[in-house]
């Protein structure tokens, strides 16, 4: 089978990555259903898109009329049942296991035979997750970064059945997206996630012992280690919701206390601190902007 069979793409959650993902995929020519269980969600990741485009509509690198058609290419659901007819499905939901399992369930029951389930989970076993469908050979990992029109990585992740078929053609996919796949094996974390979330972590229980502030830590990161933000400014940026569920995959996954999640972070997200998205985490947020 070849990419070219692929023209409509699911995407399954309107969150910063979801809607994120479905901005890749209409800029890429593909015709896009985006499903979340709300309509002020849907809503929220279509204007997140709007927005996105605007943006390259005032830097002259589209035009009004190539803003319309693009945003023409994607239409909004709260019902995973229409996604029946997509060609490939990326699920894009919250970083729990029994969230994904329901879906990929579904969605297994809904879609064609030769529909491939993507995940883009960012440590969950795509193995487990395949194990819910009776399609273990055409779901795969597919893990983009935030943000998505921006990062050029999908670390693409074979479950232990997923065909050739199956990643060749997802490999294919990324690249007409004009991304760079890489692979990892399907170990908890993977490649990105265990390097990236440890770093998150560890900067936490920095804070958290007192060896520097929150504006020291990133500053220190970014001017010695010539990252563009510091890891708490990018764990706020990626969600401290999500960096404590990765943790605790890691940390279960792994079994090495190294991948403990840092109380702190668990306070913050007790408390709701989760954020950019909630206006506070690390640093406060007004109108989306660091303080
Ligand atoms: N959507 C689309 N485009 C965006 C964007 C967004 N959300 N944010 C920034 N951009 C674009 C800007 O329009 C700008 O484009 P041009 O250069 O073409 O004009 C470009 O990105 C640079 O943006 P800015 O000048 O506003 O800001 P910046 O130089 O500070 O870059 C950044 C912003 C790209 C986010 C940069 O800070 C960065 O690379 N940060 C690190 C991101 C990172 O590490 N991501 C991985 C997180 S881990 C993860 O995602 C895994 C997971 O599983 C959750």
């Amino acid at each position: 089978m070849k990419i070219d069979y692929i023209r409509n793409i699911g995407v399954v959650g309107a969150g910063q990555m979801g809607s994120g993902i479905a901005e890749v995929a209409i800029q890429s020519g593909f015709q896009v259903v985006m499903m979340d269980t709300k309509p002020e969600f849907v809503e929220k990741g279509m204007a997140r898109i709007a927005g996105d485009l605007e943006r390259l509509v005032s830097k002259s690198r589209l035009d009004e009329q190539q803003k319309k058609e693009r945003m023409e290419k994607i239409s909004t659901t709260t019902l995973l049942d229409e996604l029946e007819g997509m060609d490939f499905i990326i699920e894009a939901s919250p970083e729990n296991l029994s969230i994904k399992c329901e879906i990929f369930g579904k969605l297994d029951n809904l879609c064609r035979a030769e529909t491939i389930l993507a995940s883009n989970t960012s440590s969950i076993s795509i193995t487990k997750i395949a194990s819910f469908t009776q399609r273990t050979d055409r779901v795969i990992g597919m893990h983009f970064f935030n943000p998505p029109p921006v990062m050029k990585l999908i670390e693409l992740i074979r479950g232990l059945n997923t065909s050739d078929g199956t990643f060749e053609i997802t490999r294919e996919l990324c690249i007409k997206m004009g991304k760079t796949p890489l692979s990892a094996n399907d170990y908890p974390g993977f490649v990105s996630s265990r390097l990236i979330f440890s770093l998150m972590n560890e900067a936490i229980y920095a804070l958290y012992e007192g060896v520097g502030t929150p504006e020291d830590i990133d500053s220190i990161m970014k001017l010695g280690a010539n990252h563009p933000m510091g890891p708490l400014e990018l764990a706020d940026y990626v969600g401290l919701d999500t960096v404590l569920s990765v943790m605790k995959v890691l940390q279960e996954g792994l079994g090495d206390p190294k991948y403990r999640p840092c109380p702190l972070l668990i306070k913050y997200v007790d408390a709701g601190y989760l954020g950019r998205k909630t206006g506070r985490g690390f640093y406060s947020y007004e109108t989306s902007k660091k303080q």
